[in-house]
């Protein structure tokens, strides 16, 4: 039973605020707190930001702190619901307080960190593991299988200060054999990359983006990739880890074309044909297994028109925004073959678990991703295993708020192994991981 539901504002890695929320039941007091991202989907459930210039810059949530602790705090106290048997009946109360379509009345902020809160609860009130209460209720099948993590190691885009317009370039160690091998392998890259940006470009280059990679001065997308092929081979990984890129074109597509050169000082237009063929040329000359986001969430026709092509996972986040309307609207237009899982794009656990399981049922990957604006919560990591979802990008192997997960996983597997429960590591099946 609920006791209490109290709220609280603290910071997100960026140091903007976010909503902490405590809630407590007879088993003790369970804590979730909300990451928030920078180059957000238009169609994402609405974040609740005071809009006081006197405070944080107009950053604060207070106005969602205050909708935890008036609203939905007595809600779910009154309801007597269970935590340990009813998130689905939870998050259809908190869907329904709000009332609105996008969670904007009480802040999908609020929401989601109440939503979490009870599901950690859960979790403990049927004495299993977070990422077993997940699996339960997502209906996903063992044995669990722990994913590859896409490690986003040069920042670019609206997450650092560079002239890179594409947002992520991420390496993925599906060669390992176990997800602590692949921790150790994206980690020695990380620290050959460095080494590698500081020969060419010196130390002053390797100051780092909102989720721990690399930020040098470059603005291309294959001096990025030649960053990380080198990277790659000097720590003796060539052909075991594969690249992924995220452009977060929505970013810088205007009046229907799209302008790479948004970050420096002169435009650099390309209609979507020819960002097409930029695709094209680095799938043909780069060990690359997945591209999120190519087109603007507008631009459906692009995306549909590459679908037909694309022979990688080609994942729509601002397209989708983990809400079962967009996936089944992309279905329908054969615009996608994967979903960005993002808790905070939708606001409860249990729409999130309803997208990912549509997603299944158009064999789609699902592919679980954090925020550029973290926390140490690393709820995503036993969503992640819970869903078998195969992969997940929790940034860089740097910084606390993004190893917090990896560190999570490190933990899962090790405590799976210990209980002698089967446990795979997903590899170069981390697309099809659901069915393996
Ligand atoms: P965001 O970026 O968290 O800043 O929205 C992540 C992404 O685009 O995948
Ligand atoms: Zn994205």
């Amino acid at each position: 039973m609920i006791r209490s539901v109290q709220a609280a504002q603290r910071l997100d890695s960026r140091g903007h605020p976010t909503v902490q929320v405590d809630l407590t039941t007879d088993r003790g007091t369970f804590r979730a707190i909300v990451p928030s991202g920078a180059s957000t989907g238009a169609n994402e459930a609405i974040e609740l930001r005071d809009g006081d210039n006197s405070a944080y810059g107009g950053q604060g949530v207070q106005k969602a702190v205050s909708n935890i602790r008036l609203v939905i705090g007595p809600a779910l106290v009154q309801s007597g619901l269970k935590v340990d048997t009813d998130q689905r009946m939870i998050d259809c109360l908190l869907k329904h307080l709000d009332g609105t379509k996008n969670k904007s009345k009480l802040g999908a902020n609020a929401i989601l960190g109440a939503s979490m809160a009870c599901a950690r609860a859960g979790a403990a009130h049927a004495g299993i593991p977070l990422y077993e209460f997940l699996r339960r209720e997502s209906g996903a099948k063992k044995p669990f299988v722990m994913p590859v993590p896409f490690f986003n190691v040069l920042n670019g885009g609206v997450h650092s200060g560079n002239k890179m317009a594409f947002q992520e370039t991420m390496i993925a160690p599906v060669g390992a054999s176990s997800f602590t091998e692949a921790v150790q392998m994206g980690c020695e890259v990380y620290q050959k990359l460095k080494k590698v940006i500081v020969e060419k470009y010196g130390t002053s280059a390797t100051g780092i983006g909102d989720e721990g990679g690399f930020a040098p001065p470059i603005s291309q997308p294959h001096e990025a990739l030649d960053l990380l092929v080198q990277a790659v081979s000097l720590a003796g990984y060539s052909g075991r880890i594969k690249f992924a890129i995220d452009p977060a074109s929505s970013e810088f597509f205007k009046d229907g074309n799209y302008d790479i050169g948004f970050k420096d000082d002169k435009p650099n237009l390309q209609s979507s044909k020819q960002l097409t063929d930029l695709y094209r040329s680095l799938l043909q000359n780069y060990p690359i297994v997945l591209l999120e986001d190519p087109f603007a969430e507008t631009d459906w026709d692009s995306w549909t028109e590459f679908n037909k092509e694309c022979p990688v996972e080609l994942v729509g986040d601002d397209l989708l925004v983990t809400n079962t309307k967009y996936v089944q609207e992309a279905n329908e237009k054969r615009a996608c073959n994967s979903m960005l899982l993002k808790i905070n794009q939708i606001g409860t656990i249990s729409e999130a678990i309803e997208a990912a399981n549509l997603a299944y049922s158009f064999d789609w990957s699902v592919f679980v991703s954090h925020r550029s604006g973290e926390t140490t919560d690393d709820f995503i990591a036993d969503l992640v295993v819970g869903l078998r979802t195969g992969h997940l990008k929790s940034g860089a192997p740097c910084r606390g708020e993004r190893v917090a997960k990896y560190n999570r996983l490190m933990d899962i597997e090790a405590d799976l192994l210990g209980k002698g429960e089967k446990c795979l590591y997903a590899g170069s099946q981390f697309r099809v991981a659901s069915k393996c």
